[in-house]
């Protein structure tokens, strides 16, 4: 478990500046026992539904979680062939992934009918694919149904403005274009957005979704999407799964009636917690009576902030029992006015080579992360429940960098 109890942070047995010395930084780290306990947390809660589980990989790809989700009975929600082929990799079968893009390709398609995955299609373009491919299964449709929720406007995914699925009324023209070349809907699905704390928004959809599912024949299940929120400050909600549990009851009669199976598709409550990304502080400038601390890390790392404006705590890991004097921004070593990780924070006074951790990063972290500024990703480990850490993915090295460049080898000569 990750502990702030003391004046060192600690994520299971180790503590986080030995974790930094040991694997450098900036550097990934992930609580096992979190993932566990929020992975028990939703099996215990939906047991008792016909209910199938799946780990949305985009909120965190790092092949030890999947395998470790896996290993828990979940099966993975794939948003492109890179996650598809990392899912059938750690051993998953083809039934156990379902593949659900978004302004797909023919090629993206190709690899999910090659490998034998399910699909969710999300317009008549990519159903009219399905066909040139000769697909001869069944596929879900993703359905927008016109309303949303989460944390931002941008990690809402429904609604008028929204770019995913097709609308209620555009579905009878799937249907029968998937029917004409002998392919039919096993499944209805919809993804509200990222950050939702309201059980009842579910029960909405999933009252939605079984309206429409009536009227086509042939659909065994019904898809909520992911989206379940967790805290970020300490104001901030969870979802409540137990409430959810409890409304799901009181439906259940009437799904087992349809002979519905229900899918969910948690990304973010599974593996946000879970994740500290450390890093060093590199420099420290006073600006009209407050701080701005510079570190090795930056937006390439963890987008959430310049991209929702999301709130992420910062803890100076060996200062935890030192009061906070200073107000700092915290930022970035990249070349962008936008390259802030966290304003106006009170801080114990930091000094150049102390150790930060930015919290709660485990979702939409690493998957989000580039090379802006040709910097390296990060490295990932794993601290594991028995207490050993374990390296999950190395740092980038310079070569690995600049190798797509096959270019650089051939530069133009100066006719001067
Ligand atoms: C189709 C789909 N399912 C599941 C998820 C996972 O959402 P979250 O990480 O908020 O649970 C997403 C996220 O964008 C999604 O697009």
């Amino acid at each position: 478990m990750i502990d702030t109890s003391g004046c060192s942070l600690y994520i299971g047995l180790l503590k986080a500046s030995a974790l930094a010395t040991e694997y450098g930084t900036p550097l990934y780290v992930y609580d096992e026992d979190t993932i566990i306990a929020r992975a028990k947390e939703i099996l215990t809660s939906t047991e008792h539904f016909p209910m199938k589980i799946l780990y949305s990989i985009k909120a965190n790809p790092n092949p030890y979680i999947l395998s470790l989700l896996y290993s828990m009975g979940f099966g993975f929600e794939a948003s492109s062939p890179g996650e598809i082929l990392l899912a059938a990799g750690i051993g998953a079968s083809p039934s156990e992934i379902l593949f659900t893009g978004s302004s797909v390709s023919i090629e993206d398609l190709k690899v999910a009918v090659e490998l034998g995955v399910e699909i969710n299609i999300d317009s008549i373009y990519a159903a009219k694919k399905l066909c040139r491919l000769n697909y001869a299964g069944s596929v879900g449709v993703r359905i927008n149904p016109m309303f949303g929720a989460g944390y931002h406007e941008y990690t809402i995914t429904g609604g008028s403005r929204a770019k995913f699925g097709v609308l209620a009324e555009e579905l009878p023209n799937i249907v029968s274009k998937l029917k004409e070349c002998g392919i039919g809907v096993k499944r209805l699905h919809a993804h509200l957005g990222s950050g939702i704390t309201s059980p009842s928004l579910y029960i909405e959809l999933l009252r939605f979704l079984t309206t429409l599912a009536r009227k086509i024949r042939g659909v065994e299940e019904i898809d909520l999407g992911g989206g379940f929120a967790v805290p970020y400050k300490p104001s901030d909600k969870r979802f409540p799964w137990k409430v959810f549990s409890e409304k799901l009851r009181e439906v259940l009669e009437e799904l087992i009636a349809d002979n519905y199976t229900l899918i969910i598709e948690p990304g973010r409550y599974l593996v946000a917690e879970s994740g500290i990304l450390l890093a060093e502080i590199t420099d420290i400038k006073i600006r009209s009576g407050f701080l701005i601390v510079g570190t090795n890390t930056g937006i390439n790392h963890l987008l959430r902030p310049a991209l929702y404006g999301s709130y992420h705590e910062v803890l100076l890991v060996d200062k935890l029992c030192e009061k906070a004097v200073v107000t700092a921004d915290i930022v970035g070593n990249l070349c962008e006015s936008s390259d802030i990780i966290a304003r106006n924070r009170k801080i114990p006074t930091p000094r150049e080579g102390d150790i930060i951790a930015i919290m709660n990063t485990g979702a939409y972290g690493i998957s989000m992360a580039s090379n802006y500024n040709l910097r390296f990703l990060p490295a990932e480990v794993v601290v594991k429940s028995s207490g050993e850490s374990i390296l999950t993915r190395r740092r980038q090295s310079l070569e690995q960098l600049l190798e797509s460049y096959k270019w650089t080898s051939k530069p133009l000569t100066r006719d001067t």
